[in-house]
């Protein structure tokens, strides 16, 4: 499942981002790379002591949990430390890969199993040409450049890319979620049970029949009780 969620951060949270990321050192992006995607990954990274990674860091954390699609959609456990990218110049692209399964988390303290990838953009489009993320579904190829402050989510084990950046630069925030649901599909069940009921609230007014509330009671608790079945607490 592929979610497009739409103002994680607001413009003042972006314009924060980009003044942090303005006063930031890049690094080579290999640095957190696989054997496989260091061979086709040519980008630039922040480095684990960039002085400004612990704000950034706040930015994108604080909005997630703020963010009720994103907690609907992911479910999350555990997320890694957003770590952040720049594609541009001579180091403009990230061909084809898939993400490794389990990441050992920045401080060494524990591993997360990477069941959902997240990219938030920085850049507006308008700033860059190229920089299209390519996700290959079971539908296809679906292909995003989303406004300043979106992000899209999608399933850690789809082939994916970053394709060449051949004007300006793309700025962007990533990370990993180990989800509570470890199931692409069962997540998307969940999700769109969610939908659907949070799509019910404005039946459920005053005059609604004591049947309509019923009923969403009854889908509520066939919601926690999927999760109760499926979740890693
Ligand atoms: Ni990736």
């Amino acid at each position: 499942m592929m979610i497009h969620l739409e103002q994680v951060l607001d413009a003042a949270a972006v314009t924060r981002c980009r003044e942090l990321l303005a006063a930031s050192r890049w690094c080579d992006g290999r640095m957190t790379a696989g054997l496989q995607s260091a061979r086709v990954k040519n980008n630039e990274q922040l480095g684990e002591d960039e002085r400004h990674l612990p704000a950034l860091r706040g930015e994108i954390l604080r909005a997630l949990q703020r963010h009720a699609t994103f907690v609907a959609a992911a479910i999350p456990r555990r997320i890694y430390p957003p770590l952040f990218n720049r594609y541009g110049g001579r180091t403009n692209a990230f061909g084809n890969h898939v993400d490794n399964a389990i990441r050992n988390l920045p401080d060494g303290s524990a591993a997360i199993r990477t069941d959902v990838s997240c990219t938030v953009f920085l850049s507006r489009p308008d700033e860059y040409d190229g920089g299209e993320l390519v996700i290959e579904d079971t539908f296809g190829s679906k292909v995003v450049k989303l406004p300043a402050g979106d992000a899209v989510l999608y399933p850690s084990g789809s082939l994916h890319r970053v394709q060449p950046v051949t004007r300006g630069a793309r700025l962007a925030s990533f990370f990993w979620v180990e989800s509570r649901i470890g199931e692409d599909e069962r997540r998307r069940l969940l999700f769109e049970l969610d939908v659907a009921i949070v799509g019910l609230q404005p039946a459920a007014g005053s005059s609604a029949t004591p049947q309509v509330h019923e009923a969403i009671l009854k889908l509520t608790g066939v919601y926690h009780n999927l999760l109760r079945q499926w979740a890693q607490a």
